[in-house]
């Protein structure tokens, strides 16, 4: 049995069939061709899956696709605005904000959905925010200080 599933993919409608146990990860990577989200644990620790849902920060790995239908999904590729890199992803970039580049798109929407909640997070605040999302390069002082970076720009 296969179910229909309508949503918005980084902007862009999609359509398509699935069964009805189809986890959103593997529907973006194995079935839409969008690798931005990563696999880890696949049991929700780890946040290398991170997709935003109508702006909600989620994990795609235990999240059924079917969950989204209707709604907005945002991977890391729907980051960027008219061939120009976020003020989050420039700051990442800049500031060390990554090594590996693994856990890297879960951080930038990890981050992205903090600062859309909080525009002026303090240090303390960042770091809770981001204890979902796990980085084996240990970066974490180069992330922080990306975040920090954006967020003193402006960034949203
Ligand atoms: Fe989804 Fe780890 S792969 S949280
Ligand atoms: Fe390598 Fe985070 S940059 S896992």
């Amino acid at each position: 049995m296969t179910i229909e599933l309508s949503f918005s993919l980084n902007g862009t409608p999609q359509t398509c069939r699935i069964p009805p146990e189809r986890i959103l990860v593997d529907l973006l990577r194995d079935e839409l061709g969008v690798t931005g989200p990563k696999v880890g644990c696949s049991v929700g620790v780890c946040g290398a899956c991170s997709v935003l849902v109508d702006g909600t920060l989620m994990t795609g790995c235990i999240l059924p696709a079917l969950f989204v239908q209707g709604k907005s999904v945002t991977t890391v590729e729907g980051l960027a605005r008219d061939g120009e890199l976020s003020p989050l992803q420039q700051a990442f970039i800049a500031h060390g904000g990554f090594q590996c580049g693994i856990c890297t798109p879960g951080q930038l929407l990890a981050s992205t959905a903090l600062l859309a909640e909080n525009p002026n997070p303090t240090r303390d605040e960042i770091e809770h925010y981001m204890m979902g999302n796990l980085c084996r390069c240990t970066g974490y002082a180069g992330i922080v200080a990306s975040i920090e970076a954006a967020a003193a720009a402006g960034a949203r």
